[in-house]
């Protein structure tokens, strides 16, 4: 049943024509335990109670001290070693403080009281069940543009918070995974800025090399090499690739990024120092030995009308480590 309060809201009465949870008047009184607090439950743990205290005091106070400390360390602007002892002394002292108080300055217990049989009819369930119910509908129903306006409250905070977490990621790498900086007519540079021509590198050298706008580029690396004076073929659709025995390779290994930086000219092998992968030149950078799962890049070269080494175009595959998606072009 239920009744009309000044509110208009609906509240269930009990079978007795009483709001659920007021005690009838007529039910007999509830009997109350009488405490002896002699009875040896009630005695602390502790033989010298008096010395336990001031003990405890003086743990409290010591945390007192150590997280005031803190306060005090962190608005100077301390070491993070102070700031650490400081907070370390406060929490242990506190904790000492606490534990000696439950344990040795607490009632020991244990405590048991009668207790008598509470049992709540199947028509006082239902009943509690539909105030339950009838006020949930008052309390949230009735404000429903809050709980929305909380759940959006929400909804934005999860998502914000989750704003430093990707933006730790860095940027996308976007082409960066595929593409390096040489590019159609780039000058085949020197470490030290400078243009190489012909002439500069002898028979059997190697340099290191790099397009002019990214000399020292960990990515665009790439050793020249001059092993003969007419042209190399490393394999079919590379026939214009390395002219007049100039072949370029990027530097970057295969299998872990290492700088392939050594030149075996007898073998006619480039040798990487990591794991000692061993590359081929004229079957295209082909591993040999080694680690290394993949040949190193070959970058297309052309000599321009003034003799100066120049690419083709980029690299036609991603250089160095394997990754995801590999097969992009440059
Ligand atoms: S990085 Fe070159 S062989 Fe491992």
């Amino acid at each position: 049943m239920s009744d009309e309060h000044g509110s208009g809201v609906p509240v269930n009465l009990s079978p007795g024509g009483r709001p659920l949870g007021q005690r009838d008047p007529h039910a007999s009184p509830v009997q109350r335990v009488q405490v002896d607090l002699s009875a040896p439950q009630f005695q602390v743990a502790a033989k010298n109670p008096k010395r336990t205290e001031r003990t405890t005091l003086v743990f409290f106070l010591l945390a007192l001290a150590g997280f005031a400390g803190f306060g005090a360390a962190y608005t100077q602007n301390a070491s993070n070693f102070l700031l650490g002892l400081s907070m370390a002394l406060g929490l242990l002292m506190f904790g000492f403080g606490v534990a000696s108080w439950g344990m040795f300055l607490m009632p020991r217990g244990p405590f048991e009281e009668p207790r008598a049989l509470m049992q709540t009819t199947p028509e006082e369930k239902r009943l509690f069940l539909g105030d339950f119910e009838s006020r949930g509908k008052v309390a949230i129903e009735r404000r429903g543009f809050l709980a929305k306006a909380m759940g959006a409250a929400a909804a934005v905070l999860g998502i914000v918070t989750a704003f430093p977490l990707i933006r730790s990621l860095g940027p996308l790498p976007k082409k960066s995974l595929y593409r390096t900086k040489w590019r159609k007519g780039s000058y085949v540079t020197d470490i030290n800025n400078r243009r190489v021509k012909v002439d500069d590198i002898d028979v059997g050298s190697m340099v290191t090399v790099f397009p002019q706008d990214d000399v020292g580029g960990a990515i665009s690396q790439t050793v020249l090499l001059h092993p003969q004076t007419t042209d190399i073929v490393t394999m079919t659709g590379r026939e214009t690739w390395a002219p007049q025995g100039f072949i370029a390779f990027s530097k970057v290994c295969t299998h872990a990024g290492c700088p392939v930086g050594l030149y075996e000219q007898a073998t006619e092998q480039l040798l990487c120092p990591c794991h000692q992968s061993l590359f081929d030149i004229y079957s295209g950078a082909e591993p040999v030995f080694g680690p290394a799962p993949r040949p190193l890049p070959q970058l297309p070269l052309y000599i321009d009308s003034r003799g100066y080494i120049r690419a083709q175009t980029g690299y036609d595959e991603p250089v160095g480590p394997g990754f995801w998606e590999r097969g992009g072009t440059t």
